[in-house]
C-alpha cells in the first residue's frame, strides 16, 4: 500500500458512507441505520443497509457489502487508490508525496503529464476540425451521418496534415522529447537527424478514454481509401490495448439489461447517436478475456454484433468462449443486409435494429447455423456430419439443462430423431469427460472450502449478533479455531468485545483488509443480523454444534503437530469432553 494507514484513516472517517452512497441510492433512516433499495441489484423493497457507526454497508439481499472505499471501488470501477484520491479531492484532505517510494512518484509524475499531454492533443485536435482550412475534415464525418453533437459527445477531431504540427505545438508548451514519444503520438525517424513526426497527421482523431473518462490513448482513420485505415496508439503505461473497451466509459452508465459489441469505432459512434448507448468495441486487437471480464462488471448479457462478413463470424465463434467463460449469457447477431452496424443503421434505423437484437440467436444456435452453412443437408452424408459436428458443440456446454433444451430444440429443426442425436452427443460427451471430472472435481473443492468458510462467517456474526448467547459460549473459543488473517482477527475482536463489552475497532480492519471480498466479509460478520437465530432453540444448536466442531478441527490440527506428550494426553482428553459439550442457555 501506498499510502500509510493514518492517511487512508482520516480519508475513510472524513468520508461520511451515508453522504456518499446517498449519492446512488435514496436512504431512510430507520432505527440505528439507513435503508434503502440495493444499488448492486434490482428490487423493489429495500434490502439494502448502511451503518453509521460502523461506517459499513450489507445488502441482505444480494450480500453485497463493505466500506465506503469498496462501495466506490465497485461501483465506479476505480482501484483502491483512485479512491483515496478521490475522496482525497472531496473531502479537501492533502496527500502527501512524501509518503510515496521515489519510483512511484516517478511513475505519478510521468502518468500525470502524459495525461496532460494527451489531454492537450484531444483539445488541439477537436478544435482543428472546426477549424475552416479542415472542413474537409468535418464534412467526412458530417457525410457519414454524424451529428455535432455527437461529435463532441465522442470529442473526435482530426489530426492537421502538416508532419509534425502536434509536435511544434506541444513543445512549445514546453514537454520533452522522451516524453512526447512515450505519449504514442509521435514518430522518430531513423535517419540522422532523428526527426519527430506527428503519427496520427491527416487523420480524423478518436480518442480513447478510461472510465474515468480520461483521454488515454486515440485512433485515427485516413480520409481516403489509403493504407493503413485506422491507426491506434501503441501501448504504454496508460492504455493496454486488451482491457480497453471503446465506449465502456459510457456504456457503462447506460443501465442496459444487456450490452453491444461491435467491432470499431464508427460502429460505436453511430449506435450510440441511434440510442444504443451500451455498445463497446475492443480495439485493433482480438476480443481478450480481459475484455470479457471487463464487460461481466457491467452487464450479464452481450449481444455480439459483428459484419456479416467471414472475418466477422470467424471473430464471433473466437468471442463466444471467452464471454461464456466468464458466465455471461451471449447471443450473436450478424447483419444480413448492410455489411455492418454503421450501414445498417443508416437505411433502417433504431426500431428495425432493436427488434434484430432482441430476437437474436443464442450463441449456441449462431454455433450450429454456421455448421449448418457448410453442409448440403439434402445428402444423406453431409447431414450425418452436420449431426455430428452440431453434437459435439452441444457436448462442450457444461449445463445438462441446456443440453437438454438445444437437443429438443435441434431435433425438431432438422427432422432427426432426438434419441439418436442425444447418443451421439453422449459420445462426444464421454470423449470430453476425464477432462471435465479433473474439473469438476478442482470445482467441488473450492466449493467445499468455501461452505466451510461460509459456516465460519455465519457463525462469528452469530456470536457478535447475540452477545448474550455469544458471553455465554467465548470460554470455549479461541481464535486460533480460524484461519490466520481475516477470520482469526474477526474472533479476536469478537471475543475481545463479548469480554470487554467495548465497540469492535473497525479502524484495524478497514486499514489491514483493504480488498473489497474483506470489506464485504466484515460487513455480513458485523451487520448481517440473522433473524432466524431469534428462534433461541435454533441458535443453540448451531452454536454448540460449531463449538464443538471448531475445537474438534483444532484439536486434531494439535495432535499432528505437536511432539510433547503431555499435551496429546490433555488434547485426547478434551476432545472427549467436548462429546459431553452441550450448550443450554436460558434466554433473559
Ligand atoms: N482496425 C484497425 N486497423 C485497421 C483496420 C481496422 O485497428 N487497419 C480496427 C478499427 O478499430 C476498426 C475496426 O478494426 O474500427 C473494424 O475495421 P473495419 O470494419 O475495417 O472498419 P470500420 O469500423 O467499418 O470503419 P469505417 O466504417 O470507418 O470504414
Ligand atoms: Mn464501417
Amino acid at each position: 500500500m501506498i499510502y500509510p494507514e493514518h492517511v487512508i484513516e482520516e480519508i475513510r472517517e472524513q468520508s461520511d458512507i451515508v453522504s456518499i452512497i446517498s449519492e446512488y441510492t435514496a436512504l431512510n433512516k430507520k432505527g440505528s441505520s439507513y435503508v434503502g433499495l440495493c444499488p448492486f441489484h434490482n428490487e423493489k423493497t429495500p434490502s439494502f443497509s448502511v451503518s453509521e457507526d460502523k461506517q459499513l454497508y450489507y445488502c441482505f439481499g444480494c450480500g453485497a457489502g463493505g466500506n465506503v472505499i469498496t462501495f466506490l471501488m465497485q461501483k465506479e470501477n476505480m482501484s483502491f487508490i483512485e479512491v483515496i484520491k478521490y475522496l482525497a479531492e472531496r473531502e479537501n484532505i492533502k496527500l502527501d508525496e512524501t509518503y510515496l517510494s521515489q519510483e512511484e512518484v516517478e511513475n505519478n509524475k510521468k502518468r500525470g503529464l502524459l495525461l496532460d499531454i494527451l489531454k492537450e492533443s484531444a483539445r488541439y485536435f477537436h478544435y482543428s476540425l472546426r477549424a475552416p482550412e479542415n472542413e474537409e475534415a468535418l464534412k467526412y464525418l458530417l457525410d457519414r451521418g454524424l451529428t455535432m453533437e455527437t461529435i463532441k459527445h465522442f470529442g473526435l477531431g482530426y489530426a492537421n496534415h502538416q508532419f509534425n504540427d502536434l509536435y511544434e505545438y506541444l513543445k512549445q508548451k514546453g514537454y520533452s522529447d522522451e516524453l512526447l514519444l512515450e505519449s504514442g503520438l509521435f514518430l522518430q525517424g531513423k535517419q540522422n537527424n532523428r526527426m519527430i513526426y506527428d503519427r496520427f497527421a491527416g487523420r480524423i482523431i478518436y480518442p480513447i478514454f478510461d472510465l474515468s473518462k480520461k483521454v488515454i490513448a486515440f485512433g485515427g482513420r485516413v480520409l481516403d481509401g489509403s493504407l493503413p485505415k485506422y491507426l491506434n496508439s501503441p501501448e504504454n503505461m496508460l492504455f493496454n490495448k486488451s482491457r480497453q473497451l471503446y465506449g465502456m466509459h459510457i456504456a457503462k452508465n447506460s443501465g442496459a439489461p444487456y450490452f453491444i459489441l461491435v467491432e470499431g469505432y464508427m460502429d460505436v459512434i453511430a449506435m450510440h447517436q441511434a440510442g444504443f448507448s451500451q455498445t463497446v468495441a475492443s480495439l485493433g486487437t482480438a476480443f481478450t478475456p480481459g475484455h470479457a471480464k471487463l464487460l461481466k462488471r457491467h452487464t450479464k448479457e452481450v449481444v455480439i454484433l459483428y459484419d456479416s462478413d467471414g472475418a466477422g463470424q470467424k471473430a464471433a465463434l473466437r468471442a463466444i468462449p471467452i464471454l461464456r467463460s466468464e458466465g455471461l449469457k451471449v447471443k450473436v447477431l450478424l447483419l444480413q443486409e448492410g455489411k455492418d452496424p454503421d450501414e445498417y443503421l443508416k437505411t433502417h434505423g433504431y426500431e428495425a435494429m432493436k427488434a434484430l437484437l432482441e430476437g437474436a440467436p443464442s450463441d449456441i444456435w449462431f454455433q450450429i447455423h454456421t455448421i449448418e452453412k457448410q453442409y448440403d443437408l439434402s445428402v444423406p452424408e453431409e447431414k450425418v456430419k452436420f449431426l455430428q459436428q452440431s453434437a459435439g458443440v452441444l457436448a462442450e456446454k457444461s449445463s445438462s439443462i441446456e443440453q437438454a433444451i438445444y437437443l429438443k430444440e435441434i431435433s425438431k429443426a432438422y427432422e432427426i430423431d432426438e434419441e439418436a442425436f442425444k447418443a451421439e452427443m453422449n459420445r462426444y460427451y464421454q470423449q470430453g469427460k476425464s477432462q471435465r471430472v479433473a474439473r469438476s472435481m478442482a470445482e467441488t473443492t473450492t466449493r467445499q472450502k468455501k461452505q466451510v468458510f461460509n459456516n465460519e462467517v455465519i457463525f462469528l456474526a452469530n456470536l457478535y449478533h447475540y452477545p448474550n448467547l455469544g458471553r455465554h459460549v467465548q470460554a470455549y473459543l479461541r481464535p486460533e479455531f480460524f484461519d490466520e488473517g481475516l477470520l482469526y482477527d474477526l474472533a479476536k475482536a469478537i471475543l475481545e468485545s463479548l469480554k470487554s463489552n467495548q465497540e469492535i475497532d473497525m479502524t484495524y480492519f478497514t486499514t489491514h483488509y483493504p480488498e473489497a471480498v474483506e470489506q464485504n466479509i466484515i460487513s455480513h460478520v458485523l451487520i448481517h443480523k440473522d433473524q432466524r437465530y431469534e428462534d433461541v432453540a435454533l441458535l443453540q444448536k448451531m452454536m454448540t454444534e460449531n463449538v464443538r466442531r471448531l475445537n474438534k478441527q483444532y484439536i486434531e490440527k494439535r495432535l499432528k503437530e505437536t511432539q510433547d506428550v503431555q499435551e496429546v494426553q490433555n488434547l485426547l482428553f478434551q476432545k472427549k469432553e467436548l462429546d459431553k459439550l452441550n450448550i443450554d442457555y436460558i434466554n433473559g
